[in-house]
């Protein structure tokens, strides 16, 4: 993987060693005062949701590795490892150097956890380089974890004026600033309907295109909740819709979603269980589908006079309907009110070939 080291104006990406990345304050940059980012250790660096559901589709596994995809704070990890410890190792997963350099205090705590610097959706090219294969379990927490969120210089805020940034880690090839400030009105009410799923998409468009250069994610919010029709006001935060969509296309998450599910799948041992929580929609569509596809049975197109699949169900569904957080989670933790979590297992007798088309 090429790490793109490019950086919002008046921040940088610096490497405390070789393998670690930060973002930090450029000397006679912006000068902000909503923390720092050395993420390490931070008690407050995110607050795992659905904890315990999380564990109880992964109890019942036997031995092996589970793969946390979105290892974040670790919150989830570190659960998984009290409930089995003895019975499982655990490769993490992030994309943000962040993540990574806050796992190095786990990773000296117990020989049981390395943790991986990438992109979910080059799992298959993650596992295989380090070295692991047919993981007996998967967990996807998707989106961005508080810490990132928080951090006014990360740019994913429409609470706080940081730089218009949004990526999770420095391989991602675009930021927000590049499709507030240069992409086309139709690009931008086209990006903003289908991500952010915004009905006054056009009229935001038109209001970004108006105020150019828009300089902040502060700026931004702003422009957003302009445009922004009074009655629609009353739903949340009026920029939450945009800054959703924005970040999308920023990390490329759907894809990533969709390819690093399919990977996941496909690696997974038979038996092995793979849980995903999504926080909107468009994620738990791509989840909902992929998961029901492989628990359908036989996937031969319809107009093969005879099955080449083997017929054999990929999956058996472990939640018909997605499990959400209870009313006691959410008041404790307002960010894990829009949580819903699917799990499925692998059947037993599935082959990589064989059982999809
Ligand atoms: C909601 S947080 C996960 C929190 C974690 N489960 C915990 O207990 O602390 C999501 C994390 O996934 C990472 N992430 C999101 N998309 C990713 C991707 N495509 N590849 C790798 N990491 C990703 C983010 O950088 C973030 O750290």
């Amino acid at each position: 993987m090429t790490l793109d080291h490019r950086q919002p104006p008046g921040y940088q990406w610096k490497a405390p060693d070789s393998a670690r990345f930060l973002l930090v304050p450029a000397p006679g940059g912006l000068t902000m005062t909503q923390g720092t980012s050395t993420g390490r250790d931070e008690p407050s660096f995110h607050e795992p949701v659905l904890v315990s559901e999380v564990a109880e589709v992964f109890k019942p596994l036997t031995s092996g590795v589970v793969v946390d995809a979105t290892f974040g704070g670790g919150g989830h990890t570190r659960r998984l490892l009290e409930e089995m410890a003895e019975r499982i190792r655990i490769v993490g997963i992030d994309r943000d150097p962040d993540a990574i350099a806050n796992a190095a205090g786990l990773e000296r705590e117990t020989d049981r956890v390395t943790v991986l610097t990438g992109n979910f959706g080059e799992m298959r090219h993650l596992l295989d380089r380090a070295g692991v294969t047919a993981p007996v379990g998967f967990l996807f927490d998707l989106g961005v974890s508080s810490h990132q969120f928080d951090q006014a210089e990360r740019g994913f805020s429409y609470r706080h004026d940081g730089p218009l940034d949004m990526r999770m880690g420095p391989d991602a090839t675009l930021t927000a600033d590049e499709i507030v400030n240069q992409w086309t009105r139709s690009e931008l009410t086209s990006l903003i309907r289908r991500f952010g799923e915004d009905k006054v998409a056009g009229r935001i468009a038109d209001a970004i295109v108006a105020n150019r250069p828009i300089t902040s994610t502060g700026h931004l919010a702003q422009v957003v909740a302009d445009a922004t029709p009074a009655a629609l006001r009353r739903r949340g935060h009026p920029a939450r819709r945009t800054f959703q969509a924005i970040r999308i296309a920023v990390n490329e998450e759907l894809s990533a979603l969709t390819r690093g599910l399919e990977d996941a799948l496909d690696l997974l041992a038979p038996q092995g269980r793979c849980a995903v929580i999504s926080y909107h929609s468009l994620e738990d569509r791509i989840v909902k589908r992929r998961f029901a596809e492989g628990a359908r049975g036989c996937t031969c197109p319809p107009d093969l006079p005879v099955c080449a699949c083997g017929g054999g169900q990929e999956l058996r569904l472990l939640t018909r309907r997605p499990i959400e957080p209870t009313a006691e989670e959410v008041a404790a933790n307002p960010r894990a009110r829009s949580a819903r979590l699917r799990a499925a297992e692998k059947s037993a007798a599935t082959t990589t070939e064989g059982s999809r088309p």
